[in-house]
């Protein structure tokens, strides 16, 4: 029988593995043709080969349970959203997801699981309560995980109504949504909350304990957020819960977030399509996670016995400015970072780059610091303290180490820049603008 869950996983996990039939073919020691005969469908996988392919992936590819739950997702085309989509397809998941109309349909994250059977999208908006009743009542999900969310903290201060709505009320509908379907005691739901909260810090490093600060109109509606989830789980005896979130990347994080920011520009700059990167606070300090690490706990918090609100972070801390020499580094450019404040430059002292491109950047800023990228208020302690995720849910934070991390997307993005040539420059400019809000 041929199992379309299981093909389905093992691609996944062959994409972010980067194998192809063959290597695949090799690692478990079979002829290249049984495996592209498993992929063309024309034969089942053996349980003796699941086996062999589970041991040489490191990973299970078969459904831990026979759950067939229904997800639903707001914020699918997110970052996080676009991995949680796949966590919980090879989960066994039905995934549904909600997208917002606009006049380009913009789904470039989640367009390889566009037309898989458990996956479904409908459209509805976070500040619109009857387009998310519509979607809960026709759906009726075991899971909701809200992640829909303005989730810029500059551009918060840009539009901070518009924030407000989404990240706070949008929280208020969606739970108001479950009690409007009769799903209380059914579906779970889980808030993306967020290290944002913590704001001012007052202590280091932030766990479930630390008094909240918020310090944007993004964090101060995120806040709602958190607390109106507190009080449905009171009131109502809801199975709902917030992750405290600290900083989660990878490569397909956001243009105008500080790292991918900073690993494009880096990418850039070495193939010879950016002069400099255009920084603002360097010494902001930051816990910085791998996203694709985070989505698992997101699911963990729904399956625990009791609601509870969780802390979600690496416990390591890193500035800005690490985080530049770090991507810097890896692509063979070495920075010296010269000066303080609005003067602060990274210099290349060293140019190791395997491929030259016939010029060298030794004696160059690359790094430049413009007042453009200040906030208004800027959060600029964050470092949690996760070992409540890792006693409670057995949670692992140090999957994937800062070095990896940096590692991950400096590739994926040198990769990105060569195949787009000139186009790259293009999109520096636009992500600036946007950054900047300004429109050209
Ligand atoms: P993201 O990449 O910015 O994704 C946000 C998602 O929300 C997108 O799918 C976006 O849709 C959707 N959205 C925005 N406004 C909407 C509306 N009015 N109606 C429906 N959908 C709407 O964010 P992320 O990094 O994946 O983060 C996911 C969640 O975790 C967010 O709530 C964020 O605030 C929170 N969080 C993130 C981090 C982090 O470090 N990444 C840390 C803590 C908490 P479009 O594609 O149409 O824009
Ligand atoms: N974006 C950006 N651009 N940030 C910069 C720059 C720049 O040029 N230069 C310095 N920074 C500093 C910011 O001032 C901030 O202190 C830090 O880098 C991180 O900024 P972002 O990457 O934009 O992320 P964030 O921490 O403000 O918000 C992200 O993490 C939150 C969790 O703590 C978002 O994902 C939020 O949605 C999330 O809640």
């Amino acid at each position: 029988m041929i199992d379309t869950q299981l093909l389905s996983t093992l691609k996944t996990v062959m994409q972010r593995k980067g194998l192809s039939q063959r290597d695949l073919a090799s690692l478990i020691g079979k002829n290249e043709t049984v495996v592209s005969r498993w992929f063309a469908g024309k034969v089942g996988i053996s349980p003796t080969s699941v086996k062999l392919l589970e041991k040489a992936m490191g990973e299970k590819l078969t459904r831990e349970t026979s759950s067939n739950k229904v997800a639903l997702i707001t914020g699918i085309t997110g970052q996080d959203g676009s991995y949680l989509s796949e966590f919980l397809l090879a989960k066994g998941y039905t995934v549904h997801g909600i997208i917002r109309r606009s006049s380009v349909d913009y789904r470039e994250r989640i367009a390889h699981l566009e037309g898989k059977p458990h996956f479904h999208l409908h459209y509805a908006d976070m500040s619109d309560s009857m387009s998310i009743i519509k979607v809960v009542s026709r759906v009726h999900p075991d899971e909701i995980y809200n992640l829909a969310a303005q989730s810029h903290v500059q551009v918060s201060f840009d539009a901070p109504e518009f924030t407000a709505n989404v990240d706070a009320v949008g929280v208020l509908r969606v739970l108001e949504a479950v009690r409007a379907c009769g799903l209380t005691q059914k579906c779970r739901i889980y808030q993306a909350s967020t290290s944002e909260l913590y704001g001012k810090v007052e202590e280091v490093p932030q766990n479930e304990n630390t008094p909240f600060h918020p310090y944007s109109p993004y964090a101060v509606a995120k806040l709602y957020g958190f607390w109106i989830v507190k009080e449905y789980r009171e009131a109502y005896n809801m199975f709902c819960c917030s992750g405290i979130l600290f900083n989660h990347e990878s490569e397909r994080r956001g243009e105008t977030f500080v790292t991918r920011k900073i690993t494009l520009a880096a990418a850039r700059i070495a193939q010879g399509m950016q002069e400099k990167l255009y920084l603002g606070n360097l010494s902001s300090l930051r816990d910085w996670g791998y996203a694709k690490d985070y989505v698992e706990c997101m699911w963990l918090i729904l399956q625990a016995k009791k609601p509870e609100d969780f802390v979600i972070a690496t416990g390591v801390q890193h500035s800005v400015r690490e985080f530049a020499y770090e991507a810097f580094k890896h692509i063979g450019i070495e920075l010296e970072f010269r000066g303080e404040g609005l003067n602060e430059e990274g210099v290349c002292v060293r140019d190791d780059r395997k491929n030259k491109h016939n010029f060298s950047l030794v004696g160059k800023t690359l790094v430049a610091v413009s007042p453009d990228f200040y906030r208004p208020t800027d959060v600029v302690n964050l470092w949690g303290d996760p070992t409540k995720a890792k006693a409670k849910l057995g949670w692992n934070p140090s999957k994937t180490t800062f070095e990896e991390l940096v590692k991950i997307m400096v590739n994926h993005d040198m990769a990105k820049v060569a195949s787009e040539g000139a186009a790259a420059k293009v999109r520096t400019n636009l992500a600036e603008y946007l950054e900047k809000g300004i429109v050209k």
